[in-house]
């Protein structure tokens, strides 16, 4: 059974290993595993500043971690899926869903007003997620992280309670 929880300091090695795999199911060679540190993920996944808070949770099938979404909150409303990754061999089973769940709760408790993020053109399983999680396209940038891959800035305005 898939549950989802705030991800520790334990969980950073696997949250790596999982998000290249994620990611390179949609950029393939264009990025390579040693990008993808644990430290990384260590660092940045719960930070506490003045102006925003981002978290980070994870999904856990038992003891293994199989998937990874980090949020922010800023001061001014704003707030931004920041990334999410699904170990491939559990792509399409809910556990996206389950994991947005969890982020629109936490954007509520803040009271954002918007939240934004981006997606690359071409990925189009994570497009429709988006936008069936209530984002639309706002703008386009070409050859934006990698040349030759456009991204898609996607906004979603938070119902008012
Ligand atoms: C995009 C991603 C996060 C979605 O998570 P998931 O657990 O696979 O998705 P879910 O099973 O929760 O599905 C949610 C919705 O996404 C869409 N979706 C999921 N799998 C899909 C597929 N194979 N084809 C088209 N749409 C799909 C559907 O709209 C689905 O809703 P439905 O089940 O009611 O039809 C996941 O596939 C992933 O990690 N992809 C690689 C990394 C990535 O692309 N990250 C985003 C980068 S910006």
């Amino acid at each position: 059974m898939i549950r989802i929880r705030k991800f520790k300091a334990g969980d950073a090695e696997p949250v790596a290993a999982i998000m290249f795999k994620a990611f390179k199911s949609f950029l393939g060679t264009r990025i390579k595993q040693e990008d993808f540190t644990a430290e990384y993920y260590r660092k940045t996944s719960n930070l506490k500043a003045s102006h925003s808070e981002t978290v980070s949770f994870v999904a856990h099938d038992g003891e293994k971690v199989v998937g990874y979404l980090k949020v922010a909150a800023g001061n001014n409303g704003l707030g931004s899926l920041e990334s999410i990754g699904i170990a491939p061999e559990y792509f399409s089973k809910g556990i996206g869903s389950m994991l947005f769940a969890e982020a629109d709760k936490f954007w509520q408790m803040k009271k954002m007003r918007k939240i934004s993020t981006c997606v690359s053109a071409h990925n189009r399983k994570a497009l429709i997620y988006y936008i069936k999680n209530g984002f639309i396209p706002e703008g386009y940038r070409r050859d934006h992280f990698f040349e030759g891959v456009d991204e898609i800035i996607l906004g979603r305005f938070m119902k008012k309670a």
